[in-house]
């Protein structure tokens, strides 16, 4: 069989709706400047799906330093992988800072935290060692573990006793094999925004021999006094073997970042395919991370923005019948029940009657039968946001309770 003959045959399974739902449920182009308020198709819309946590994303301040940053050294420099030409003093000035503020002896920058998860599994084990992750672990660490070429056992997501079953299975294979055992789970769980039971898993160590890392994605900012992470927040910083985070998220940006002891770094610079092997971050990156990390550190009111918000909002919520599943963070998951036709006429409501645009997740993503809204709080959103989101949820829950989007076409742009 031709190769394209295939692709096109089967084209998987989100492809397979992009004809009917590109542009609208997928891949929409939202316009403007980052905010609470962008345009979509031309009007504005109340925007609830950018990880812009601390709101840095459009700051005025980090707009003028990333701005200098482009003036001062474009969008090129420094050529090449760091291990080779592509180094700088304010790539390890970034790596000192962000190691310091998570509590570790030092920090590697990664280009990309999806490809950075993956090439920290790909270099921190051999086929004699064994995995364990949660069953609910982001696509990266899913990605990361299916590079591997030993055993891994994956448990249900935060599930203690099951974990502590595989933990033993691992350590009769690393028996005989020699290996050990690396367990990995998520600071901040980014569909359901329930924490990762640190505290928990860490205390297995007496009982078991295994490093944890730690994918902390939505917790780096938003977690913990100083919005160091989780791991702060639950008090086992210490018992984080491996600390990643992405700038992707509260730090508004791209890049990412792994934080171990200064052997382990030391160990990845040289060892990390997805670093040795690609070009480094360019400067103005680096250096607007710098900036928002500053801010990070030094300007507590953005996170305690931030979860003003979060707290109005899923109290609003919760008051109002909603069931926010587990969440313990700023991810605010909406769980519903109905058939996918059904959760896209209802997000078809509530972006085109309501002007609310929020993300959707809908079978096979979740099981049958569930309509999961995924609201991000961010420092921009407003009370008067809140309180209108509240209301038109309320107004959208009832129409679905009563079948109405069951019985009415409401959309015409194909179903999710
Ligand atoms: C939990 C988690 N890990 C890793 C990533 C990947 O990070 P990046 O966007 O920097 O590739 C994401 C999403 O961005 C995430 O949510």
């Amino acid at each position: 069989m031709d190769i394209f003959d295939k692709v096109i045959s089967r084209p998987g399974p989100l492809g397979k709706y992009a004809e009917k739902s590109h542009g609208y449920f997928t891949f929409p182009k939202l316009e403007g400047d980052i905010s609470n308020r962008m345009k979509f198709q031309g009007k504005e819309k109340l925007v609830w799906s950018l990880n812009n946590y601390l709101g840095l994303g459009n700051h005025p301040e980090v707009r003028k330093v990333d701005a200098q940053a482009a003036k001062d050294y474009g969008m090129a420099y420094p050529m090449g992988a760091r291990m080779m030409s592509g180094h700088t003093e304010k790539h390890e000035q970034l790596e000192r800072e962000l190691a310091a503020f998570v509590d570790k002896e030092d920090a590697f920058l990664l280009n990309y935290g999806y490809q950075g998860v993956l090439s920290i599994i790909d270099a921190m084990v051999d086929r004699k060692d064994v995995i364990v992750y949660d069953s609910e672990s982001h696509a990266c660490i899913i990605d990361g573990v299916r590079l591997h070429m030993g055993k891994r056992f994956v448990y249900p997501h935060n599930d203690m006793s099951n974990l502590g079953k595989e933990l033993e299975r691992a350590k009769k294979i690393t028996e005989t094999t020699g290996g050990g055992i690396l367990v990995i789970t998520e600071g901040v769980f980014g569909m359901s925004g329930d924490l990762g039971k640190l505290d928990e898993i860490v205390k297995y160590k007496q009982q078991y021999n295994f490093r944890l890392l730690v994918d902390d994605a939505h917790g780096f900012g938003t977690m913990g006094t100083r919005g160091a992470g989780t791991g702060e927040a639950k008090g086992v910083q210490d018992e984080i073997d491996l600390y990643f985070a992405t700038f992707a998220k509260s730090m508004a940006g791209i890049g990412a970042f792994i934080a171990s002891k200064r052997e382990i770094v030391n160990y990845l610079r040289y060892n990390m395919r997805s670093q040795i092997f690609a070009k480094s971050l360019p400067m103005p990156m680096v250096i607007g991370a710098l900036k928002r990390l500053d801010m990070l550190r030094n300007e507590p009111e953005h996170k305690e923005k931030l979860w003003t918000i979060v707290n109005a909002l899923q109290s609003g919520l919760k008051e109002n019948g909603f069931n926010l599943g587990n969440t313990e963070s700023c991810v605010t998951p909406v769980f519903l029940n109905g058939t996918v036709p059904e959760a896209s006429n209802l997000t078809y409501d509530l972006r085109e009657n309501y002007d609310i645009f929020c993300s959707i997740v809908a079978y096979p993503v979740v099981p049958k039968g569930i309509i999961l809204l995924r609201l991000i709080p961010t420092a921009m959103h407003t009370l008067e946001d809140v309180e209108y989101t509240v209301k038109a949820f309320s107004d959208i829950k009832s129409k679905l309770d009563s079948g109405e989007y069951a019985s009415k076409d409401i959309v015409d742009v194909g179903h999710l």
